[in-house]
Order: structure tokens, then sequence, then C-alpha cells
């Protein structure tokens, strides 16, 4: 039996990908032991690199892209898994150097999978998805370097993305004071309707080259752009603060000097989704079904088919995407 699925190929041009549906036999997916049939996936920022040639994340074409995935056991080799369950896929450069989400089926590596937890569906699974994975990690990662609440405010840049957004939502549900960082003034009223206590411009994260400290402002960070602003960021934490760094929308390499960790104590702490092992991905993903309120994002999510999937890939890159773009992978 043949599957619809979003195939990728290197165009005439360097570094430029085409994009389109195809039907594929089983026998194309990679190796695993268990058969999925997708339900939803998920458009994030890696996945918008991929299918636009950045970033190298792709060793062999044609490719399936999604890095991440939500559906129904088809087959299962594992014991852990059967016909009929819903299971979740995040990680493991699925969409990357094996085959992904944009697709009615995939194969994966049991130890990849995650079953739903109690409280989530398939959908709700990539509302939230690798980016709510990410935002879910970031506030445990703060957590557990002692972030308190009600001791003062709370930053999150790139806050009108998936992970930014998302992060709002869980800090401002948990009692944090959240101030949400944006460069789009227009998504102030959402972000306040998220849990936001105040929205900043991202001109509050310019450039002050030079300067080793900034006013001490926040007890904590969540940061989705990583660049310059991430070197501003960390002049601007509080004494004995922390700043969870998640994602490079702003660029990869950032100015920044000793003086914040040791006149100020503060902590800067790296967080990944892509290689957590088995129990803290359940953990992460049990405490998102009990935090996310879906009805409260529900504005935010935008559905689309496999075959609106490029453009919505530029657009995100752009930084135009407000929220999460899930994907179905069934015909109209
Ligand atoms: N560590 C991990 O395991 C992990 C997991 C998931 C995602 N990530 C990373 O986290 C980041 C966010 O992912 P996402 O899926 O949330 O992407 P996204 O939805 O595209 O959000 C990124 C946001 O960053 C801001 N932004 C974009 N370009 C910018 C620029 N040039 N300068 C300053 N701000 C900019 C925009 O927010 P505003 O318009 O509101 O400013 C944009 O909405 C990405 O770098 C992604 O790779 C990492």
């Amino acid at each position: 039996m043949g599957f619809r699925a979003l195939v990728s190929r290197q165009g005439s041009a360097p570094q430029t990908i085409v994009s389109g549906v195809e039907e594929l036999a089983l026998t194309a997916l990679p190796e695993g032991e268990v058969l999925v049939s997708v339900d939803w996936s998920g458009l994030n920022y890696k996945d918008a690199l991929v299918l636009n040639g950045i970033g190298g994340l792709v060793k062999t074409w044609p490719h399936v892209a999604g890095i991440d995935f939500a559906g129904r056991v088809v087959e299962s080799r594992d014991a852990r898994f059967h016909p009929g369950q819903a299971v979740i896929l995040t990680g493991w450069r699925v969409g990357e150097l094996t085959y992904g989400g944009y697709a009615q089926r995939a194969r994966v590596k049991a130890d990849w999978l995650v079953p739903m937890p109690k409280g989530l569906n398939t959908r709700t699974a990539m509302v939230l998805g690798t980016a709510g994975l990410a935002a879910m990690m970031a506030v445990n990662r703060l957590q557990s370097l002692g972030l308190k609440a009600r001791s003062g405010e709370v930053l999150v840049t790139g806050a009108g993305g998936g992970v930014g957004s998302i992060a709002v939502m869980l800090l401002a549900r948990l009692g944090y004071s959240v101030v949400a960082a944006t460069g789009r003034p227009a998504l102030s009223d959402w972000l306040t309707r998220l849990g936001a206590a105040r929205v900043i411009g991202r001109e509050a994260l310019s450039d002050t080259a030079g300067k080793a400290l900034g006013k001490e402002q926040w007890i904590a960070a969540v940061d989705t752009i990583g660049g310059a602003p991430l070197g501003e960021v960390l002049k601007q934490v509080r004494y004995g603060g922390a700043v969870a760094a998640v994602g490079n929308a702003a660029g990869l390499g950032f100015e920044a000097s000793v003086i914040p960790f040791i006149l100020r104590n503060i902590t800067l702490s790296g967080v990944d989704t892509v290689m957590q092992p088995f129990d803290v991905r359940r953990a992460a993903w049990d405490r998102l079904a009990t935090l996310f309120a879906e009805g409260l994002y529900a504005e935010a999510v935008t559905e689309a088919r496999l075959e609106e999937v490029p453009d919505l890939a530029r657009t995100l890159l752009k930084g135009d995407i407000a929220g999460r773009v899930i994907v179905t992978p069934k015909p109209d």
C-alpha cells in the first residue's frame, strides 16, 4: 500500500529545495520497530531550515521532513507498543537524518516514541510539538535552578513564536510574572491573553556593546532567539538568576563577558530536546498535559495540508508566523 508524503528534492540551483506531495511505498521508510499512521505533524523552526536547504541538517536527498509527529501505531515489533496506541515522536534527528512526519506513515525506533499522556490527543500533542516540549524543559530547568514564583519578572524572548508563546503560557500558569519580548507589537493583546503581565519590544535587547552590565531586571529568562540579544539578556538578569538558552532564531554567536557571571552569580543553561532520555521526555509531556490550556491557545493554531507546508516554511523563516502550525497528511 502506498502513502502520501511531502518529498523534498535538491533543485538545480545550489541550496534550493523543491518539495511536492508524492505517493511512496512502505519500503521507502527507514528501519524501525514501530510503524505509525501519522495524524498530525508540526512546523518547527528546524523544519523550515530543512525545507529551505539551510544549515546542512539533511545529508541525503530526496527527503521527507517533519521533526515531530503524533499518530497511532499500525504495527509494532516492540512489546511496549501495540496497534491502535497513540504515540508522540519528537527529536532523535527524525526528519533530518531519517524520513519524518510530513507523511501518512512513519517508521521509527520504539525507544524514540513516547506513549500519549493522559489528557492529550494527537492534535493537541502537535499543537505543543517540539516547541511545547522545549518550552516545558526550559521551565523545568529554571525551576531546578531555584526559580521561585512571585519573586520578580521572568523574560521570554521570541515570544510570538512557538517555543516563546508556549513558554509564556506555561510560566503564567505556574504563577510567574512573565514579560514577553517580541518584534511584533501587533501580538501584544494575544500575548497578554496567554498570560504575559507585560509585553516589550525587541529593542529592549538591542546592542549595548562596551557595557558589561545593564539594569538588573529579570529573575530568569527563557531565550528562544540566541544571537546578540542573548548577550544583552545576560547583562539584565538579576543577582542569582538564570537563563535557559533554547534557540537561535536571531543568530548563533553572541558577545559576552564573564562580568554578569562573577558579579551577579548568574547561570546560563542550555536546553536540548533532541537527545533527551525517555524518562525526561515522558515527565515533561506529563507535565505539559496538566499545564497546557488548549482552549486559551486555540486562536494561535494554524492547520495546514502537506501542500501548504513549503510556503508556510518560508513565512516562518521571515518571522511572520505567530504561535503554531500543525500539519495533516490527509488528502482534502
Ligand atoms: N533546544 C531545542 O531542543 C529546541 C527545540 C525547539 C526549538 N528550538 C529552537 O528554538 C527557536 C524557536 O523555535 P520555534 O519553533 O518557536 O520558532 P518560531 O515559531 O519561528 O519562533 C521564533 C521567534 O523568534 C523571533 N525571531 C525570529 N527571527 C528573529 C530575529 N532575526 N531576531 C530576533 N527575533 C527573531 C520571532 O518572535 P517575535 O516576532 O515575537 O519576536 C519568532 O516568532 C529556534 O531557534 C529553534 O531551532 C530548539
